[in-house]
């Protein structure tokens, strides 16, 4: 098992890029399913969930295979329409495959996906669409059995909640499907744009993304393209917490500002100088941080949810009192028992959590229970005093490459150990 080891205190201070988006980089793999031939995703992250989707592309019959940072994909074997149990539960994304499946084979079998606890993740949305777009799915013994006969049909489809996945799902169930779909209440997340950007690249009909209707006028076949996935707008925001939480003075590279729109002005708040140019967004948190106006995670474009934790934990140092309230997922503040053991004063009652902020954390034996929150640690311990050592870092490396190595850039002292 390994372990990080950080010694804290350290100024953060120069530039660091910003990989690629885990959470494009998943369906758009899964979106390669629907192309024939050949499709070239570059700046694809070496993240284990990748490594994961990779997996279930070659237990499909795809040829997948990484060149430095691009991830190329040959779907002309493909000949297998189920995904394993163990595949399934190595990630919540696996479910994307669902849609694409069914695309181009009209039949997959699968099983509940796995993913970071977070709370309850039904996927009765992504469920309910596909069997409004003609897909008869049959759910036995944890297996879902899927058959669309004689194909998918467009339809109009109203979501109860502006859910990423399902919107992704019906998106790739429809762009191969017979006549329209619309979608009512689409998620407008960065992600969702990149995927539908991809997918017309390779053929597709697809209208109204970034916005809260999408058409997809179904076309008979898609082919394979090159695409560069876009960069991961939570790592920045992760980059950033961490440049707060150690007064340092941090240049994002490969960033894109439009995509974080709703957490530049939270640093701001806290007293942070920000400049945004071209693709680059440089940070000055010398003069320390204060507390901020209460932080609500909404959907896209409010406040992600995914980056509540890595906020929080620069929050935990800010002179004042800070509220954040969590509104996606029920589940989503255990990273804060940590945080307290490194010396935190956080409190939480329901989706809300008050955050006085101390004047220093110090650093303990941690560890980590899901991707962000175990982030958030890593923030919390590069401006704690003394050393952290944080444990159950496999969520971390889901979503973050070489965390320690992109840290250590700036300078920070963090450490990977056996
Ligand atoms: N929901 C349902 N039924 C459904 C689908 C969703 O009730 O059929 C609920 C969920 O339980 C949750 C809310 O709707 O309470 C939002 O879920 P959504 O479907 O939007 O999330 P997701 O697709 O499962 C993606 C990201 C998450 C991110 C959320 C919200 C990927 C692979 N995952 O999850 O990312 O938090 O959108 O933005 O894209 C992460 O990267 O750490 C992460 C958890």
């Amino acid at each position: 098992m390994q372990r990080l080891v950080i010694e804290g205190e350290k100024r953060l201070v120069g530039e660091i890029e910003v990989h690629g988006a885990k959470n494009s980089a998943l369906p758009l793999l899964a979106a390669c399913v629907l192309s024939r031939g050949e499709s070239c995703l570059h700046n694809c992250p070496k993240l284990t969930d990748v490594y994961a989707a990779c997996r279930i592309l070659s237990c499909l019959g795809c040829k997948c295979e990484r060149q430095g940072d691009t991830v190329v994909v040959n779907t002309d074997g493909l000949d297998n329409f189920n995904v394993p149990d163990e595949l399934m539960r190595e990630m919540r994304s696996s479910i994307v495959f669902l849609g694409a499946i069914l695309g181009r084979v009209g039949k997959c079998r699968l099983s509940f996906p796995g993913g970071c606890e977070l709370g309850p993740r039904p996927i009765d949305m992504h469920i309910s669409a596909l069997k409004q777009m003609g897909a008869a799915i049959k759910e036995e013994h944890g297996t879902l059995e899927c058959d669309v006969g004689n194909g998918l049909k467009g339809a109009k489809i109203v979501l109860s909640f502006p859910s990423v996945g399902a919107t992704e799902n019906i998106i790739l169930a429809a762009v191969t499907a017979k006549g329209k779909t619309v979608i009512h209440n689409a998620a407008r997340e960065p992600e969702i744009c990149d995927l539908a950007r991809f997918l017309n690249k390779c053929g597709a009909k697809i209208d109204g993304f970034g916005e809260d209707t999408i058409s997809v006028q179904g076309v008979e076949k898609l082919y394979g393209c090159e695409y560069d996935v876009m960069p991961d707008r939570i790592v920045a925001a992760t980059y950033l917490s961490a440049a707060a939480s150690t007064c340092g003075e941090l240049t994002l590279l490969h960033t894109r500002t439009e995509d974080i729109e709703s957490v530049l002005p939270v640093f701001e708040q806290m007293g942070c100088s920000l400049y945004t140019y071209e693709n680059k967004i440089y940070i000055n948190a010398r003069r320390g941080i204060k507390a901020v106006k209460t932080i609500r995670t909404m959907p896209f474009p409010g406040f992600p949810t995914d980056a509540q934790a890595v906020v929080m934990a620069a929050l935990a140092k800010a002179r004042g009192t800070s509220v954040m309230i969590e509104n996606i997922f029920s589940n989503r503040f255990r990273h804060v028992d940590e945080l307290v053991r490194m010396g935190a004063d956080i409190k939480t009652e329901g989706k809300v959590a008050i955050i006085d902020g101390v004047k220093r954390l110090s650093g303990a034996k941690v560890r980590a229970s899901d991707l962000r929150g175990g982030a958030a640690l890593v923030v919390a311990a590069l401006g704690a005093e003394g050393v952290t050592q944080i444990s159950d870092i496999k969520y971390i490396d889901r979503g973050y490459e070489a965390i320690e190595q992109a840290f250590s850039s700036v300078g920070g002292t963090i450490k990977r150990v056996q």
